[in-house]
């Protein structure tokens, strides 16, 4: 085993993938496109033995998510285990399925926070995004939410058909007495990736948008935190996705894969471990894939030499695989990469507002074949849970 464990690759957050099921489709999900051929699940017995392993390891807070964590029958004895370690427990929800006597339950056994997805301010939009008629039984899950005497955080997040709604989202999550309200805008991976033409803003509603939420904020400032996650494409440099790779967040895929983030495991020639094959400690601190961009030996020029490379990391390793073919390569989506002219592209494209490819079992490319997933909607009128951990914001 390594004896080189530096303090900044300490984990604190394990992210707990319990499944990828779910009965919402949105068409910006962070689950992998290839999502169903990875439908194996960790047992109970085994995320216990995780949590355990976790908690030895220096994670202090869990995120049980998904796809849905609702779905699995077995989220009452893991909440009572992470509470057991005293690890802060914090579920990332649509919301649906939920009753409120099981949520009842939930906070019997010490859940600490709710994290809700609600998708835009009123239902055709939310509805839209979602693939479900979801909005108004969402409303009431954060209802119960709040009289359970949960904190509650509001998760929406933002694309070219809601970024003129933020004073609205807003408004609504002020309504729903939130906590904290994260506006997180789309990070083009995955299925967000696919639907990228749709779902691009022009840099004027992202301005505006932008205007709208730090106004938000200082008005708000002792009532509701409000959180505006910087977008990718309108920024001169990228964000420290994960807080970096390999230091601060611990990701456990469905069927068990040890991930620094939801998508790496699409980077070839990466070798990630599975839990329960060997500690997790160990696994932590050994496997290839999660070695493989820590630290800034791998790092080439210009990040080599760059000032920001202790700040952003060098950008997002998947970003960087999904835009050039190079998981190496300097993120595009910072000015000085190499490669800056695809995000320049992407920028100038024309948009197809409403066409969209929901997320659907099935490959990227089946699923861009398959007539029945690819619909056209109507634009938007008046109108995730989000799954990516993107630190950088305001
Ligand atoms: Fe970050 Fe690399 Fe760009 Fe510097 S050159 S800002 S380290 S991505
Ligand atoms: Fe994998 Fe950013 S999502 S490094």
């Amino acid at each position: 085993m390594s004896l080189d464990r530096p303090a900044e690759h300490r984990p604190y957050t394990l992210v707990a993938e319990l499944t990828y099921r779910c009965p919402l489709r949105c068409f910006y999900c962070s689950n992998p496109v290839d999502y169903a051929r990875h439908g194996e699940e960790l047992d109970s017995a085994t995320w216990r033995r995780l949590l355990r392993e976790a908690e030895a390891l220096g994670i202090v807070q869990v995120n049980l998510t998904g796809g849905e964590p609702l779905v699995r029958e077995d989220l009452e004895p893991l909440i009572e285990e992470a509470r057991r370690l005293d690890l802060y427990v914090n579920l990332i929800t649509s919301g649906i399925p939920l009753t409120r006597e099981r949520l009842a339950r939930f906070r019997a056994l010490g859940l600490d926070s709710v994290q809700l997805s609600i998708q835009d301010v009123a239902a055709p939009g939310s509805d839209r995004v979602a693939g479900l008629r979801s909005f108004e039984r969402k409303l009431e899950v954060a209802r119960w939410i709040k009289e359970l005497g949960f904190p509650l955080t509001m998760n929406t997040v933002l694309h070219r058909d809601n970024l003129d709604h933020v004073g609205e989202i807003v408004a609504l999550a002020e309504r729903l007495s939130a906590d904290r309200l994260e506006l997180a805008n789309t990070q083009y991976l995955g299925w967000a990736l696919l639907n990228r033409k749709a779902l691009l803003p022009s840099r004027d509603q992202l301005d505006r948008a932008r205007a709208v939420a730090a106004e938000a904020r200082q008005c708000l400032r002792g009532r509701m935190e409000v959180l505006f996650v910087l977008p990718d494409y309108y920024t001169d440099y990228p964000k420290a996705c994960m807080d970096g790779w390999g230091r601060r967040f611990l990701l456990i895929a469905p069927d068990g894969r040890v991930l620094p983030c939801h998508a790496a495991h699409r980077l070839p020639g990466l070798e990630f471990e599975r839990a329960g094959c060997r500690p997790l400690a160990e696994i932590w601190w050994d496997s290839p894939g999660l070695n493989a961009f820590r630290g800034e030996a791998w790092m080439p020029e210009p990040c080599r030499s760059c000032d920001r490379r202790t700040i952003d990391f060098g950008g997002c390793r998947c970003q960087a695989y999904f835009l050039t073919g190079d998981a190496v390569a300097t993120d595009p989506v910072c000015r000085l990469a190499p490669r800056h002219d695809l995000v320049e592209a992407a920028r100038a494209e024309p948009r197809t507002p409403g066409a969209y490819v929901y997320r659907a079992p099935g490959s990227r490319r089946s699923a861009a074949r398959r007539g029945a997933v690819r619909q056209r909607l109507p634009a938007p009128a008046d109108q995730g849970h989000g799954g990516l951990e993107v630190r950088e914001q305001w």
